[in-house]
């Protein structure tokens, strides 16, 4: 009785994901979706991700919700909307990298949950109905990395530049709602949900490549002070300070120019109510300067792991 009426249980986060999208991973990883080919790189990350996805298989999760930096919109939150989109997508700063044939499906019931929850609360919201719209590389890169068979619907949630029209703080402030509207929407959608919080850490990054994308030998943090910063986040996750660390995120992010100003991980921290268990650190490394973090956030406490 109970299967034929899913919205009358309660849905749950079952995991939160911090999953950077690099083209590099995916280029260096070789998949048969992209034209590329690497002779490896930044196994530090890929090998992370590898054993992230492998614990994502044990979990049972009905879709993954991206909110990816790389989906700007500027008048308010967008919400993926069709059930189909297939296309070529090309990093339009590293077309060398990264040409991926993506074929995903959504869920648009949940898309249209969380979207009506968010406009509910006050938030500007819209749902994105255009069959031939491009699904960003952000959103590519971390669901393939995190489950590379595409086997589960995702919902991609936009970027609203709050950081560059107002402030960080503002970003903060407006993020931390939406993460409170969709968790309410998961909860009364009787779905259980992966959340992916798609972004590096400090971003401040080279300028040119290596003739070699991929030779290890050029690749290092841009600066220490970047390093430092990572690290001291790092730290705070561990000890889960969450609701600290969300407080230091725009001095952070200006001081690093990190990819926090998109507002994808205070959305995140916001929907899994700001945790005080330990995340799950599953790598750092650096790709052309940028400092990346593989981390989890698993509400389970039975399999909640101490992994690095
Ligand atoms: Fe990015």
């Amino acid at each position: 009785m109970l299967e034929n009426y899913p919205s009358n249980m309660t849905g749950e986060i079952v995991l939160g994901a911090l999953a950077p999208h690099p083209p590099h991973l995916v280029y260096a990883e070789n998949p048969e979706q992209n034209e590329a080919y690497a002779e490896g790189g930044w196994e530090t990350l890929r090998w992370g991700y590898q054993r992230l996805a492998r614990k994502l298989k044990t979990i049972d999760y009905d879709a993954m919700v991206v909110f990816t930096p790389h989906w700007q919109t500027y008048i308010g939150t967008h919400f993926l909307g069709l059930p189909h989109f297939k296309s070529k997508s090309v990093d339009p700063v590293f077309p060398n990298l990264f040409r991926f044939n993506y074929d995903l499906t959504v869920d648009v019931e949940l898309a249209e949950a969380m979207h009506d929850e968010a406009a509910n609360s006050g938030i500007i919201t819209k749902m994105m109905r255009n069959p031939d719209f491009r699904v960003d590389y952000g959103t590519i890169v971390s669901c393939h990395l995190l489950n590379p068979s595409w086997d589960k619907p995702i919902v991609t949630i936009s970027s609203n530049r709050n950081t560059h029209y107002y402030s960080a703080e503002v970003m903060n402030e407006q993020s931390a709602a939406l993460g409170r509207a969709c968790k309410k929407a998961i909860e009364e959608s009787g779905k259980k949900v992966v959340l992916v919080s798609s972004h590096s850490l400090s971003h401040r990054h080279f300028t040119t490549e290596a003739p070699l994308p991929e030779d290890m030998s050029k690749e290092h943090i841009y600066n220490h002070s970047n390093y430092v910063w990572d690290m001291k986040l790092i730290e705070m996750m561990r000890e889960g300070k969450m609701k600290q660390v969300v407080d230091i995120l725009p001095e952070y992010t200006e001081q690093t120019i990190a990819e926090t100003d998109a507002g994808a991980f205070t959305w995140m921290m916001s929907a899994l109510e700001f945790p005080q268990y330990p995340a799950e650190i599953y790598g750092y490394q650096s790709v052309i300067g940028t400092g990346n973090l593989v981390a989890s956030w698993d509400p389970n406490e039975q399999t909640r792991e101490l992994v690095l």
